[in-house]
C-alpha cells in the first residue's frame, strides 16, 4: 500500500441553501451560528489536519433540537456532522463537504441514575469527569477513560477505551442502550437496561463506533461500577521498552485482573517531567493501578513485582494517597499535550494499533526500530495491558517530505499490526486518516457489507460524509 495523502482532498462541497438557513435561524434564533470564530472552532479537532470549518454551527438542546436539524438536512441533502468537545484525533470533525455541525455541548444532563441496577442515561454532550462527578454520592463509578475529558457521545461515536479498559472493557462492552436520531431525522431506540439480550441485531453496537456516520446518538445509557474498596497505583521502571511490554504480556497471561497498565517510553516520561513538574526517574516505564479488597490489591500487586523483577523492573514506587494517584494520572493523560510541547510549531501523528497480547513485544519493537532509522522525533504511550500503544510521531506540519516519511512508517506500523491479526486502530476510530486501512484489515466482503450498511441507513449521504468508508 502506497502512504495515503496526509491531507485529506478537500471534497466537493455541499451548500447549505438559503431556504434551510432561513428555517434553521427561524427555529434556533441565536443557536443557528455561521460566525467565523464559532464555525472554526468546529472545524478542528486533535489531528494533524488543518481546520475545515462547517457553514453553520447549531447549538442543540434537546433530542427534538437534532431530530429538526437533521430533517432539514435530509430535505436539502446537506452534511451533518455531531460535534462533543473537539477531543478526537482523526479528523472525524473536519466539514470536508461543509454543512452543519451539530453542536450538542449543552445537551449536557444526566438524565437518569439507577444505582440498584448500575445503569445510567445520559445526554450525549455529558462529559465523563462530569458525569462521575454527579454520580459519586452513589459510591458507582463510571470507568471509560480515554485521557482527555471527552464527551459520552464523542467516546461512543468512536468506541474509545483508553487506561482502564484493560479491567473494566471498552465503549463497546459499556453502552446498554441508546436513542438515536436516525438520517431521516426520526428518533429510535436501540438496546434496554437489561444486562443481555438476544432480541435481534444489535443495533447498539452498530451505532457504537459508526463516528457519526450513520445517525447522531442523543441519549446513552452506560454501565456503572462499585467504586472499588482498595485502590493502588505503583511506577515501575525498566531497562528497555521490550522489557517493560514483556513484563506486561505475563502480566495479562496469567490473568492478573490489573485495572491498569500504561506504559511510558522514556521521551514521554521526559515529556510529562516537564509539562507536569514531575520528577521521574527518565526511563522505560509501566504506570499500573490495582483495583479489589484490601487482600485483593495486595495479592495482585505482589504477583505483579515478581513478575516484574524478571524483567529487570524496579521495586514499585507507590501512590497511594489520592492526591498522589491523581498527580501521576493527570500527567498521563496531559501525555499528548506534553509531548506536542517539546517540539515548538509541531502537530502529532498519533499511531494506534493494537494487536493480540502475544505479538505486543514484536510490533513495538519493530516500530521503534523503523523510526529509529528514519530520525522523526517520536514518543510512545501504550494502553499495553489491551495490546494497544500510540507511537506517536512530531512533525512540522510545513514540512511536506516530513509529512510523507511519517506516513510512510505509519502504513509500515499498521500493516504490521494487521499481518499479526491485529487492527489499525485500537480506540481513536478511523475518521479520516485511518480510511486507507479498512480494506487491508477487513477484506473487500466485509467492506462491501459495511457500505450496504451505509447506504441503508444513510442513503443521501447526509452523515458525516467522506469518514471512515469512501462509498
Ligand atoms: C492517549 C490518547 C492519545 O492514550 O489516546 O493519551
Ligand atoms: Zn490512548
Amino acid at each position: 500500500m502506497n502512504a495515503p495523502d496526509p491531507h485529506p482532498i478537500v471534497q466537493a462541497m455541499r451548500p447549505v441553501p438559503s431556504a434551510m438557513l432561513d428555517a434553521l435561524r427561524a427555529r434556533f434564533g441565536e443557536r443557528c451560528s455561521t460566525a467565523q470564530a464559532v464555525r472554526e472552532q468546529h472545524g478542528r479537532d486533535e489531528s494533524v489536519y488543518p481546520m475545515m470549518p462547517p457553514e453553520v454551527v447549531v447549538f442543540c438542546e434537546s433530542t427534538d433540537d437534532v431530530a429538526a436539524v437533521v430533517k432539514l438536512a435530509d430535505l436539502h441533502e446537506v452534511p451533518v456532522i455531531p460535534f462533543g468537545v473537539g477531543s478526537s484525533v482523526e479528523g472525524h470533525l473536519l466539514a470536508i463537504q461543509g454543512g452543519v455541525s451539530i453542536d450538542l455541548s449543552r445537551m449536557d444532563k444526566v438524565l437518569a441514575v439507577h444505582p440498584e441496577d448500575l445503569t445510567v442515561t445520559v445526554q450525549p454532550g455529558v462529559t465523563r469527569e462530569q458525569l462521575n462527578r454527579e454520580i459519586r454520592d452513589t459510591g458507582l463509578f463510571f470507568p471509560i477513560d480515554p485521557g482527555a475529558n471527552a464527551s459520552i457521545g464523542g467516546m461512543s461515536a468512536t468506541r474509545a477505551s483508553g487506561t482502564n479498559a484493560v479491567r473494566y472493557g471498552t465503549m463497546r462492552e459499556n453502552v446498554l442502550a441508546l436513542q438515536v436520531v436516525t438520517a431521516s431525522g426520526d428518533i429510535i431506540r436501540t438496546g434496554t437496561r437489561a444486562k443481555k439480550s438476544s432480541a435481534g441485531y444489535d443495533l447498539t453496537r452498530l451505532y457504537v463506533g459508526s463516528e457519526g456516520t450513520l445517525g447522531v446518538m442523543t441519549e446513552i445509557t452506560l454501565k456503572l461500577y462499585p467504586l472499588p474498596e482498595a485502590v493502588s497505583a505503583a511506577i515501575c521502571q525498566f531497562p528497555s521498552v521490550d522489557a517493560a511490554v514483556r513484563a506486561t504480556i505475563q502480566i495479562i497471561q496469567m490473568g492478573v485482573p490489573i485495572a491498569r497498565c500504561e506504559l511510558l517510553d522514556a521521551n514521554a516520561v521526559r515529556a510529562v517531567n516537564k509539562h507536569d513538574k514531575l520528577n521521574l526517574q527518565e526511563s522505560p516505564m509501566l504506570l499500573m493501578e490495582f483495583h479489589g479488597s484490601e487482600s485483593g490489591v495486595k495479592e495482585q500487586a505482589e504477583t505483579v513485582q515478581e513478575i516484574a523483577k524478571e524483567f529487570g523492573g524496579t521495586d514499585f514506587q507507590w501512590a497511594t494517597t489520592p492526591e498522589e494517584r491523581t498527580r501521576l494520572w493527570t500527567a498521563r493523560h496531559h501525555a499528548y499535550f506534553a509531548a506536542v510541547q517539546t517540539r515548538p510549531g509541531c502537530r502529532c501523528q498519533a499511531g494506534d494499533v493494537c494487536v493480540p497480547i502475544s505479538r505486543l513485544a514484536e510490533c513495538i519493537d519493530a516500530a521503534m526500530s523503523d523510526s529509529e532509522a528514519h530520525g522523526v522525533p517520536y514518543w510512545i504511550v501504550g494502553h499495553v495491558g489491551d495490546g494497544n500503544f500510540h507511537l506517536s510521531w512530531l512533525l512540522d506540519p510545513n514540512d511536506a517530505a516530513e509529512a510523507q516519511r511519517v506516513e510512510e512508517l505509519n502504513v509500515r506500523m499498521v500493516q504490521r499490526a494487521q499481518q499479526m491479526e491485529g487492527t489499525c486502530t485500537g480506540e481513536h476510530g478511523v475518521g479520516l486518516h485511518k480510511m486507507p486501512y479498512l480494506l487491508g484489515e477487513h477484506g473487500e466482503g466485509a467492506m462491501a457489507v459495511m457500505r450496504s450498511l451505509k447506504r441503508a441507513l444513510d442513503p443521501k449521504n447526509i452523515m458525516n460524509p467522506g469518514k471512515m468508508l469512501a462509498l
